[in-house]
């Protein structure tokens, strides 16, 4: 291994929000943070050299995205996902969630419905919310500790009322979450052509939301929407960033593709005038997507470490069960089996265990009982978590 996944280092004070912002959101400093997707792994190498190298040139002015960054996300997909696309398709947001904001709003008109899968990653709902829009939920199925999307109930949501949520106000889109954020679920190919059949069948645009799609573990593989068929590709905003894989969410890029053009323009002009991603962002991104794999698969082999870690604690936790993810390095625990309320459950981690975790009804009802982990942090220190939970859970 090059790198040393295993160091700890300290990040507090330097303005983290996993760190630092512990103390306001659960009211304690000293907690081993294991919520936020953000890695407790150092950057690649390349990425810090191509930022210098940019910092030393004397010019910040505004900044475009080089023909080169263009190039290297038409390979990587096309490497990657086996998806051709053409450069002209790429927007650049500072992020995934702005981008999911300037989706709805380009597709939807307030009072619309926007469907999610519950349990999904919470920032989904005020992203709707805030464009005016109305949460509809095409709840997963949760069957054998493995989460399965309900097509027939997608299908009835949309065929009432031929698609309409009230007399007046049809459903237009769907966030499409894959791999999905809690559940770990890497869509196969014929999940997701089920759904992006249903979805042409009835006038739903699919925002395809892959952020996680090169965090994967064992041999599951990526399917990216759109490559299913030209008809979905036409049917589809796909969300991408470097910013989970690479870890580099602070530099604030993502770049959607969107190969329709009426989509594309509309999508561009919901953005309003609003800020796009700083110099220093698309030059990290480059160098994430050209230089980085080495790293990639280191970090990949050791968040299989932890995961099997983890893995082993949960078998000897009496009452709680771990759903085995296929992507993404968070991980969601079902504490149902404790029969304990939130408040009790949150208090048994935060403040008996010392552990902070997100608490699973922040992705929806459905994750009442549940808690979401974060594993990439060096082993060492999820060994001692893991310590202190299996301690707290014993003197009940
Ligand atoms: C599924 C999903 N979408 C979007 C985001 C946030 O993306 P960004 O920081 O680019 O807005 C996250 C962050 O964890 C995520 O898990």
């Amino acid at each position: 291994m090059k790198y040393d996944f295993d160091k700890i280092y300290d990040r507090k004070n330097t303005g983290c929000l996993k760190w630092d912002e512990m103390k306001h959101i659960f009211g304690k400093d000293d907690l081993i943070p294991l919520w936020i997707a953000d890695m407790d792994f150092p950057i690649a190498e390349p990425i810090k050299e191509a930022i210098k190298n940019r910092a030393d040139h004397p010019f910040y002015g505004y900044t475009q995205a080089k023909e080169s960054l263009l190039e290297a996300i038409c390979n990587r997909l096309e490497n990657k996902f086996n998806w051709k696309i053409d450069p002209e398709w790429i927007v650049f947001t500072p992020g995934v969630i702005p981008a999911l904001n300037y989706a709805i709003r380009s597709i939807a008109y307030p009072g619309d419905g926007i469907i999610l899968q519950e349990p999904c990653y919470h920032p989904f709902f005020p992203t709707i919310k805030n464009s005016g829009c109305q949460v509809v939920n095409n709840q997963l199925k949760l069957i054998n500790c493995h989460y399965e999307i309900d097509f027939d109930g997608l299908k009835s949501l949309l065929k009432s009322e031929s698609g309409r949520i009230s007399h007046y106000k049809p459903i237009k889109s769907m966030i499409f979450c894959n791999p999905h954020n809690p559940v770990g679920r890497v869509w196969t190919k014929e999940e997701i052509t089920k759904v992006g059949e249903i979805a042409l069948e009835n006038d739903l645009k699919i925002i395809s939301d892959e952020i996680h799609s090169e965090i994967l573990f064992n041999n599951n593989k990526h399917t990216s929407f759109a490559t299913i068929s030209p008809e979905f590709e036409q049917n589809s905003i796909v969300c991408i960033s470097p910013s989970k894989t690479f870890n580099i969410p602070g530099l604030n890029i993502s770049s959607i593709i969107i190969p329709n053009d009426k989509l594309r323009k509309e999508f561009i002009s919901a953005q309003l005038g609003l800020p796009s991603p700083n110099l220093f962002a698309y030059t990290a991104f480059e160098a994430a997507f050209r230089y980085c794999d080495d790293w990639l698969e280191e970090v990949l082999e050791y968040l299989h470490g932890n995961l099997n870690l983890l893995i082993d604690y949960v078998d000897k936790f009496e009452n709680v069960a771990l759903i085995k993810p296929e992507g993404t390095y968070l991980i969601w625990l079902d504490f149902r089996g404790l029969n304990m309320d939130g408040a009790t459950l949150n208090s048994l981690l935060k403040d008996n265990a010392g552990v902070a975790l997100e608490e699973g009804s922040i992705f929806g009802e459905s994750g009442n009982g549940f808690m979401r982990m974060n594993i990439a942090i060096p082993r060492p220190l999820l060994k001692i978590a893991l310590e202190k939970i299996d301690f707290a859970l014993k003197s009940l």
